[in-house]
C-alpha cells in the first residue's frame, strides 16, 4: 500500500495545521482511546490516565511527534520508524488491533479540530496514512 501524489499532499496540508497543537490532539486522541476501548489502559499502569494528567498530555505529544517524522519521511517511512516497531513489538507488545483503534480515535480528533478541512478525501487519507504507519508498528510481530 502507498500514498499516491495528492495522498500525500493532503498528509502533509493537515499535519502543517495539527503540529501546532500538536499537545491538544495527542492528548484527546489519547482522552478518547482510554474512554472509548478500556482495554488499552491495560499498557500504561504506571500511567495517571486521567484527563488533563500530565504523563497524559507528554505522551499525546510523543504519539503526535511520532507522526511527524512519519510525515517529513513518508518516502521512507519504514526507516524513520524502526526503533519505535522494535518498542512497539519487542518490549512493549501492543496487540496489533489497539493500532487501529488509536487511529480511529485521532481520525475523529482531527475531525472535531478541523471540520472544514474533513472531507471524504482528506479522511480517506489520513486513514490509509495511519493504516501505513500502523502496518510498520506492528510489522515485527508476523
Ligand atoms: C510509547 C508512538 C500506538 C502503547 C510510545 C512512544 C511513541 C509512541 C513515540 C514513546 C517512545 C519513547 O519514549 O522512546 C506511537 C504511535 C502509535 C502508537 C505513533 C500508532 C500510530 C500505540 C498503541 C499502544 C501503545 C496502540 C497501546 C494501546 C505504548 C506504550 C508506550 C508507548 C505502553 C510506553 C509508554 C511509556 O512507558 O513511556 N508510542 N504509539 N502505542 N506506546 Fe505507542
Amino acid at each position: 500500500m502507498s500514498l499516491t501524489k495528492t495522498e500525500r499532499a493532503i498528509i502533509t496540508s493537515i499535519w502543517d495545521k495539527m503540529s501546532v497543537q500538536a499537545d491538544a490532539i495527542g492528548t484527546e486522541t489519547l482522552e478518547r482511546l482510554f474512554s472509548s476501548y478500556l482495554q488499552t489502559k491495560t499498557y500504561f499502569p504506571h500511567f495517571n490516565l486521567h484527563p488533563g494528567s500530565p504523563q497524559l498530555h507528554a505522551h499525546g505529544s510523543k504519539v503526535v511527534a511520532a507522526l511527524g517524522d512519519a510525515v517529513k519521511n513518508i518516502d521512507n517511512m519504514q526507516v524513520a520508524l524502526t526503533k519505535l516497531s522494535d518498542l512497539h513489538a519487542y518490549v512493549l507488545h501492543v496487540d496489533p488491533v489497539n493500532f487501529k483503534f488509536l487511529s480511529h480515535c485521532l481520525l475523529v480528533t482531527l475531525a472535531t479540530h478541523f471540520p472544514a478541512d474533513f472531507t471524504a478525501d482528506v479522511h480517506a487519507a489520513w486513514d490509509k496514512f495511519m493504516s501505513i504507519v500502523s502496518s510498520i508498528l506492528t510489522k515485527k510481530y508476523r
